[in-house]
């Protein structure tokens, strides 16, 4: 039940009210503005309504009104006014400061109870669209940001896209010369993905920085990103040596998760790189995350990565010693391939093979 108080100083008035009121509502009562005043200082967040009589000692009703005014109180509790007053002006008077409702005196049940309900129910109507259009128009004020910087944004991610195309060509020329001299792919497939916007604007506010453009390019390393699967570990250095050797691209960071593995086993040679992208007028350096792994470590990867996001597992530390135990013997196996592979192809000559 909700809580209404009767502010009163004639206690048969407060009886009166009180009795209708209360199979409905938990009554509180006052006898005069000061105490009304106390009351709501505690509860006016609980308080659903306020029936206030004008006339009565210490503090009147006008009075308790300016005080609510005052505190911010009169936007939470409607004021229902209870009052023996017929002069037109003072009814008025009190709609103008914000009263929701004026009940003459003497009070007839039903009345009473009809309007008491009505201006709760419209005042909560009334708070509950005002937040809703508070919470719109944030929405559209948002909007209307991202929106500002849109076509910035969008040529931003055109030139991570292009970076992807660059480093995607250059190798599969390295891919195509490399199996015309030895016979064999060096690397399997590449796969490449742009960085959602969401995940984008996610990252930053993970590190701590506000969205810009700048920002993004700063800070961000892996918008554009390639996973080049390749067969053998040693074809991953070969291939990425011959990547970065290239004098226009600029080796920004180097992570080798393969000499060394992370704790759960996870193994991969991840290089962050600036490569030039050529625009209409102008040559601009873009940054690119480009990962390195065997078909095995991929396979791996790809499992654990969904342990990662499954949030309803229970024995996950098994799961997790299991994973790392078979990340071990794929680097066991991935090496006694490599190993093979070597036998096959003439070891003594090349490691590459002998058929040159
Ligand atoms: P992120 O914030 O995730 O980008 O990590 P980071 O900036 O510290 O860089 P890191 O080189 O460690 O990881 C870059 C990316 O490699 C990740 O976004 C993943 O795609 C992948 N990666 C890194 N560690 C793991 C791992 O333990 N398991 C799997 N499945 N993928 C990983
Ligand atoms: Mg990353």
């Amino acid at each position: 039940m909700q809580k209404i108080l009767v502010v009163d100083d004639a206690e048969v008035n407060r009886e009166i009210l009180c009795n209708m009121l209360k199979n409905d509502y938990i009554v509180e009562m006052a006898q005069d503005g000061e105490e009304a005043l106390y009351k709501l200082e505690k509860c006016h967040k609980e308080t659903a309504a306020l029936l206030l009589d004008l006339q009565m000692p210490k503090l009147d009703g006008f009075g308790v009104i300016a005080h609510m005014q005052k505190n911010g109180w009169i936007d939470r509790v409607p004021i229902l006014i209870i009052s023996g007053e017929r002069a037109v002006e003072v009814e008025n008077q009190c709609f103008q400061l914000g009263v929701s409702d004026f009940i003459h005196k003497p009070f007839e049940a039903s009345i009473v109870k009809n309007r008491v309900r009505n201006t709760i129910e419209m005042f909560n109507r009334k708070n509950q669209l005002e937040i809703r259009l508070e919470e719109q128009s944030k929405i559209i004020r948002l909007q209307e940001a991202r929106l500002g910087r849109l076509e910035p944004f969008n040529k931003m991610m055109i030139e991570y896209s292009s970076a992807i195309m660059e480093v995607e060509t250059r190798l599969k020329v390295l891919n195509a010369m490399f199996s015309e001299e030895y016979k064999r792919n060096p690397f399997e497939s590449i796969k490449s993905r742009l960085k959602k916007t969401d995940s984008i604007y996610k990252k930053l506010e993970r590190k701590g920085y506000p969205v810009t453009i700048e920002n993004i390019r700063e800070y961000v390393v892996d918008v554009a990103g390639l996973r080049v699967i390749c067969s053998f570990p040693d074809d991953i250095y070969r291939l990425a040596g011959l990547l970065i050797r290239q004098d226009d691209i600029i080796l920004l960071k180097e992570k080798d998760y393969i000499k060394s593995p992370k704790s759960n086993g996870y193994r991969s040679l991840h290089l962050i790189l600036s490569v030039p992208v050529f625009l209409p007028n102008e040559k601009k350096y873009i940054k690119a995350e480009v990962q390195f792994r065997t078909i095995a470590m991929d396979f791996w990867a790809s499992l654990e990565h969904k342990l990662r996001y499954k949030k309803d597992i229970n024995n996950t530390e098994e799961i997790e010693q299991q994973l790392k135990a078979c990340a071990d013997s794929i680097e066991a196996l991935d090496y006694q391939m490599q190993e093979i592979r070597n036998k096959i192809d003439h070891p003594a000559e090349t490691a590459l093979g002998g058929n040159t």
